[in-house]
């Protein structure tokens, strides 16, 4: 057998219809705003990629060098023979930290982005040839549930990156909630959660000097252009990273540079010179701030770890069984 062959793929990925709707209806409002899911085509996915290796974007290396140093204990914690379960893990990139450890049963990696998600667990696959998984194209904001041929075994969800961050608090308890019910009873939670810091360093991880992270959110407006068939102007729109600290966020948005009409379709939007689109949030929370917030969503605190520069941190969670 081949390595490809042990991969199982299932498409349920969202629709341009869906897209289109989400982006009228967000850009409807004021605030505009679109959702940040969107983010992730292709070309997002590759600049997303690009951003977790630049030199002011902390968090992906403090959180694998956490991964690295703590696996033997998370391993440990957990146990061999499980499920794993990574919503949104599309380029399935820190993962291979943890498997020689926890040697799972199978991995289900879910992401939104199709192309990267099966091009990203071809070379796990390669990487790990023991190794079953189950990769499912999915849009785990909307629903979550696992691939019907994926093995039984104490289920352990995988959810690296902050990117719990990018809900709001009250949606970070709804999707935790989801993947408790997901998990189950004994099943475990493995997350890493951006801390609070000093203003400065978050916003520089959020407005590189390279403009990655420019090009990144900017790329939303050009994938409007391309599959809606907007005609927003690139050159009128300026990113924009501010750390909130009275919400603990950082938000980004496209400020408007001039006044102008955007056309997508039949449709038409104004913006007057400065107002800005709203595209992503990222909420940064202390490990206490953390712990309330999943304890409200069923689960119980295992274990802890954060780095000597208190820039990141990872918590282990369970469901009681
Ligand atoms: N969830 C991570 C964060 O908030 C990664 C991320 C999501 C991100 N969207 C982003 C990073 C936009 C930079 C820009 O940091």
């Amino acid at each position: 057998m081949n390595n490809a062959s042990k991969i199982e793929f299932h498409d349920l990925h969202t629709t341009r219809d869906e897209f289109l709707s989400d982006v009228i209806n967000g850009l409807r409002q004021r605030p505009a705003s679109i959702p940040p899911k969107y983010f992730y085509d292709a070309k997002g996915s590759k600049l997303f990629d690009a951003i977790t290796e630049l030199a002011e974007y902390y968090p992906t290396r403090s959180e694998i060098a956490l991964l690295k140093q703590h696996a033997d204990e998370i391993a440990g914690e957990v146990g061999t023979g499980s499920l794993l379960v990574e919503p949104g893990g599309g380029s399935c990139a820190k993962v291979h930290i943890l498997l020689k450890g926890l040697k799972p049963c199978a991995y289900v990696p879910m992401d939104i982005s199709k192309d990267h998600l099966q091009m990203a667990a071809q070379e796990l696959a390669a990487q790990f040839p023991w190794l079953e998984i189950h990769a499912a194209c999915t849009d785990f904001t909307r629903e979550m549930k696992m691939p019907p041929s994926a093995p039984q075994g104490t289920k352990v969800a995988f959810f690296p990156g902050s990117s719990i961050g990018n809900f709001d608090p009250a949606g970070a308890v709804a999707f935790l909630q989801s993947i408790a019910t997901l998990v189950g009873p004994g099943g475990y939670l493995l997350i890493g959660v951006d801390l609070k810091k000093d203003k400065k360093i978050l916003e520089a991880a959020y407005d590189d000097a390279a403009g990655v992270t420019a090009q990144f959110n900017l790329n939303l407006l050009a994938r409007i252009n391309r599959e809606l068939g907007g005609n927003f102007d690139l050159a009128q729109w300026q990113h924009l990273a501010l750390y909130n600290e009275a919400l603990g966020r950082i938000e980004m948005h496209l400020r408007s540079r001039c006044q102008q009409t955007v056309k997508i379709g039949s449709e038409s939007f104004d913006f007057a010179q400065d107002e800005t689109i709203h595209s992503e949030n990222s909420y940064k929370y202390s490990v206490e701030e953390f712990n309330a917030l999943a304890t409200q969503a069923g689960f119980v605190s295992q274990q802890v770890w954060v780095d000597d520069k208190q820039l990141f941190s990872i918590h282990l969670f369970r469901v009681k069984p």
